[in-house]
């Protein structure tokens, strides 16, 4: 088995959920850009790549959508139906439990939108995204930077060279646009700066911390973990915080 695979079920016990203020601001952002370039939502098919908790998929169904949630996580779509079923939204919404790789397409969709996932991390997996709108396109990406100085401080104190180490993320915002340029698709695209700050107690942090390097496939150092969560305790609490930058790229089929 992948290691991706535990590494998105343990995040979904901390991924934020659709109602999470910082990742509602992204998301309202993102939604809003799209319906100022005349994209509307209502009545919609939606295929939403890798949706994990249903920060998107939820409020693209209470915009009246009908969405495809497709994501490699049982946990992550446990909380997806959770949180669509509190929302009475559950016959708006369905889930999809596999790989992007092996999902089933058997219906092209009104959108199709992939936002912070890994699982549109190569040409292949951008081809099949391409293939499944019949309408209009929605990426969302990693921009320029994207700052979080706990985990580079436990990359940096475990390996020589941060380079060294695997990364398992997703296609860069400025990737997919060469992509779409090398094909002749026609985009618009938008950058915008973003920040969010998770509070851990300390056994959530080390969790957190040893699931980072894991994924990075580094072995974590008790000791080592140990002794940067300690220095960046603040009373009985870990403050992570992130900033980034993310692209909103929007394309049409002819
Ligand atoms: C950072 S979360 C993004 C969730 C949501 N799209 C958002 O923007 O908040 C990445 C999601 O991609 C999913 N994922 C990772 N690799 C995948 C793959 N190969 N196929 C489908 N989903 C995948 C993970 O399980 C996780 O839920």
């Amino acid at each position: 088995m992948q290691p991706q695979f535990n590494f998105w079920d343990n995040m979904a016990k901390r991924y934020p959920r659709f109602n999470d203020a910082s990742m509602s601001k992204d998301v309202n952002h993102i939604l809003s850009w799209c319906q100022e370039r005349n994209v509307s939502f209502e009545g919609t098919t939606i295929l939403d790549i890798g949706a994990g908790t249903g920060t998107i998929a939820i409020p693209l169904a209470q915009k009246g959508a009908h969405v495809t949630a497709m994501d490699i996580s049982e946990g992550m779509l446990a909380a997806l139906n959770e949180d669509a079923k509190e929302q009475g939204l559950s016959a708006k919404v369905s889930t999809h439990q596999s790989d992007w790789d092996s999902f089933p397409l058997s219906q092209q969709y009104d959108i199709v939108i992939a936002s912070m996932t890994p699982a549109i991390s190569d040409l292949q997996k951008i081809e099949k995204m391409l293939g499944a709108t019949k309408g209009i396109g929605i990426y969302v990406g990693w921009g320029k930077y994207r700052i979080n100085k706990l985990v580079e401080a436990l990359v940096k104190a475990h390996t020589k060279e941060e380079e060294d180490c695997a990364s398992g993320g997703c296609i860069k915002a400025a990737q997919f646009i060469d992509i779409l340029d090398e094909r002749n698709i026609t985009y618009e695209s938008s950058f915008f700066a973003t920040s969010w700050c998770d509070t851990y107690s300390f056994e959530e942090a080390r969790e957190y911390a040893y699931d980072q390097l894991k994924r990075k496939e580094i072995t974590p150092n008790e000791e080592i973990v140990e002794s940067i969560l300690i220095s960046n305790l603040e009373g009985d609490k870990v403050q992570i915080t992130t900033e980034a930058e993310k692209g909103i790229i929007l394309w049409r089929v002819a």
